[in-house]
């Protein structure tokens, strides 16, 4: 009731919601796949099917399962439960049993179930919250826990969703890394017992660990076959995947926020709601896995994901702290050059006592440095807007650096321990932005950014470090809530600033990786996959998240990192988001002329890399080279990427056949953004051949002597 007023509310007039009382079971359906739940005899929420959908639905009933379905603790559950409380009265149990249920479609695709459990002892209740959506094949489950105690209860664990699956074995799919080296793809089977895959990192979240996975059952699955679930929370904080093979060989995936150093003490009558678990049921491997995320994300999650891009110009790594006014508009110039939508001015236009000329000082003096920046923000918006492009802005809202004005006007604004050193990373603290006056702070800056500068078209929310000896001045004896304050508190600025700039695009940057989820993707346009721009390296990174996030989140520079030639530096940056954070002044008139074609060429093919169905062909964790593709939804335009990698002297490598062609249609293939005075050198360049062929016979991507770290991009179009 507490999450979803307006759904309930168009469903309360349009929809009979389900009587539920004398009913026993409760099926949760997608297009493919099926979550079925049995009320036993003792009033118990069991699990009973979760897996591909049946042709019948009697045959769910077949399957014996009786798993708890959100199991509690403290009674005679022997592995780790879904939820566990200590009571007002230091009673540490929790008996759930089945009260009623609620099931009503908000649209054809949409269809929420909300189920209740209810401790017969104690005033607890607790909702199991699903949203199914029909076509994309994908559930989102979360939780409220409420109580009617007297006096505050302990929450301790406190899972979104509870999912329990039976295979002979289990291989877990996981992302990790570290700062430039992000997503890192690792499959490795569960055995019995718990592994765990969380942060406890606080604000830069995700900077080791991606809050997503694959479980394949029975064997590992490709990229075209295999049954297996795909995973993600939707939560910009710790989060916790934990994978437990019981006794008998089932697997229990809790997943939700991470309740490290998280204990929560909930008042009466006060919802406690979970983020919530995305995930995908697929039978027919990753790929199909992947696609369903991407479809839905656009849809349902991601803000204005159906709606274009803005290709652009970012300073950083041309010029990081050190620049003024006249070099800046001379840099326009140079994205007039390029032909991109827009100019990003990154970090280092602040401070003014503690100038912000490096990363020592001047965070949180959100004025424009007037040394550097003598006519302001508006003056360069106009300036930006004579050359005919956009303007946009870095900004870092939840930081401080030691050295600012703002540190030292509000020392009890920032998280640190009153009796410790204070512990830096990049010289920086995060503000305590559960203190809502931070929060206002914070909601003001980008506010009066924006009503001062009202042809700002753009910001980069940076968000450089992770939470460590973090404390709460504000939280004062209640520091066990920070880390979950701490993320509702981020939502509840970004709420109030949507609610006022709906769609303003804004790209989720925290030092390359540190946040990537879907909590966040509500509000931002896009991520910055990792400050690692190596072409090389980028191929694996953006491969990686990939998996979960669909090509016009994943924002892709060319820059000067990396040794690869310019040609395969843009082709890698064009298989997503693309923009430029170069010095144009340093190109030769011929890279020049490259990349103004490039970007042209880019916004002529953008729309089937957005908003296209994206197949991965050949992984370059499998071969010493990369293939993937995008394909229209009418099947008759797609785009393929083929990077060569590493390859040895006199590899060879075979045709590849191309996906999600109509077998019965005739396609033009044409190599396209080669580097000028180049000819494609693909016997196949030019030729009307069927889809058929395409996907059956397939492409010699690579005839002739092979050429390590190259790259080509054909564009594949019905005649
Ligand atoms: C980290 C980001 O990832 C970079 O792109 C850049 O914006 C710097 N911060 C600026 O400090």
């Amino acid at each position: 009731m507490y999450r979803y007023p307006i759904f309930l509310f168009i469903a309360l007039l349009f929809c009979a919601a389900a009587s539920s009382q004398e009913q026993q079971h409760i099926l949760i359906e997608t297009k493919h796949s099926a979550l079925y739940f049995a009320i036993n005899a003792k009033k118990h929420l069991n699990q009973q099917y979760f897996g591909r959908k049946a042709a019948n639905r009697s045959d769910y009933d077949l399957v014996k399962n009786t798993h708890d379905a959100y199991p509690g603790a403290g009674m005679d559950n022997l592995f780790s439960p879904a939820v566990r409380m200590i009571h007002a009265d230091g009673n540490p149990s929790l008996d759930l049993v089945y009260v009623k249920h609620e099931q009503h479609a908000t649209d054809s695709n949409t269809t929420i179930t909300d189920i209740t459990l209810q401790d017969p002892v104690y005033p607890v209740e607790i909702t199991l919250h699903f949203i199914a959506y029909y076509q994309q094949d994908i559930i989102k489950s979360s939780t409220t826990v409420i109580h009617q105690e007297k006096k505050p209860v302990v929450i301790t664990e406190y899972a979104s969703s509870f999912l329990q699956l039976d295979a002979d074995r289990y291989w877990l799919t996981q992302f990790h890394g570290d700062w430039a080296h992000e997503v890192q793809i690792k499959e490795t089977e569960l055995t019995a017992g718990i592994k765990i895959l969380d942060s406890k990192l606080g604000t830069r979240a995700d900077f080791y660990q991606s809050p997503m996975f694959f479980v394949s059952l029975n064997e590992k699955s490709t990229e075209t076959s295999g049954d297996l679930i795909a995973g993600t929370l939707a939560w910009t904080g710790n989060f916790r995947f934990q994978f437990e093979i019981d006794q008998r060989n089932s697997l229990h995936i809790s997943s939700g926020m991470n309740p490290y150093a998280s204990e929560y003490t909930l008042e009466p009558g006060k919802p406690f709601n979970t983020p919530e678990f995305i995930f995908t049921y697929s039978h027919e491997g990753k790929g199909t896995a992947s696609r369903n995320l991407h479809q839905w994300a656009r849809s349902y999650a991601v803000l204005d994901g159906n709606k274009p891009r803005l290709t652009l110009l970012n300073n950083w790594e041309a010029t990081h702290t050190a620049f003024n006014e006249t070099q800046l508009v001379e840099l326009f110039d140079g994205a007039k050059t390029l032909g991109v939508d827009l100019f990003l001015l990154d970090d280092g236009w602040f401070g003014n006592k503690y100038p912000r000329d490096n990363d020592r000082a001047g965070l949180g003096d959100w004025q424009e440095d007037r040394k550097k920046l003598p006519s302001g923000i508006g003056y360069l918006v106009k300036e930006a807007d004579k050359k005919g492009i956009k303007f946009g802005i870095w900004l870092e809202p939840e930081m401080v650096n030691p050295k600012s004005e703002l540190y030292e006007k509000h020392p009890d604004w920032i998280l640190k321990l009153p009796n410790r050193e204070e512990n830096y990373s990049r010289n920086q603290l995060v503000l305590d932005l559960v203190n809502p006056d931070v929060q206002d702070f914070v909601y003001r800056l980008i506010d009066d950014m924006l009503t001062k500068n009202p042809g700002l078209a753009y910001i980069k929310w940076d968000c450089n470090r992770p939470m460590t000896n973090a404390y709460s001045p504000f939280l004062k004896n209640n520091q066990t809530a920070l880390f979950i304050e701490y993320t509702r508190s981020l939502y509840k600025i970004l709420d109030r600033l949507r609610a006022k700039y709906p769609h303003i695009p804004i790209m989720l940057c925290s030092g390359g990786g540190g946040r990537t989820d879907y909590g966040a993707m509500k509000y931002f346009t896009e991520f910055w996959p990792s400050d690692n721009t190596d072409g090389f390296e980028r191929v694996f990174i953006q491969w990686g998240y990939s998996y979960f996030f669909p090509a016009n989140t994943i924002a892709a520079h060319v820059t000067g990192w990396g040794k690869q030639s310019l040609k395969f530096r843009t082709d890698v940056a064009m298989m997503d988001k693309l923009g430029y954070d170069i010095k144009i002044n340093n190109l030769t008139p011929q890279e020049t002329a490259f990349s103004n074609q490039s970007v042209t060429t880019y916004k002529r093919i953008s729309d089937i890399i957005w908003y296209g169905d994206m197949y991965r062909l050949i992984s370059p964790y499998e071969e010493n080279r990369a293939v993937l593709m995008y394909v229209n939804p009418g099947k008759n335009k797609a785009v393929l990427f083929n990077y060569v990698l590493n390859a040895r002297y006199k590899e060879m490598f075979s045709r590849v056949k191309l996906q999600g062609l109509d077998p019965a249609k005739q396609y033009r293939i044409r190599e396209i953004n080669l580097y000028p005075g180049t000819k494609s050198v693909n016997p196949d360049d030019d030729k009307v051949v069927s889809g058929d062929y395409l996907m059956n016979t397939g492409l010699n991507l690579t005839p002739g002597k092979l050429v390590p770290v190259s790259s080509n991009i054909f564009e594949i179009t019905e005649e």
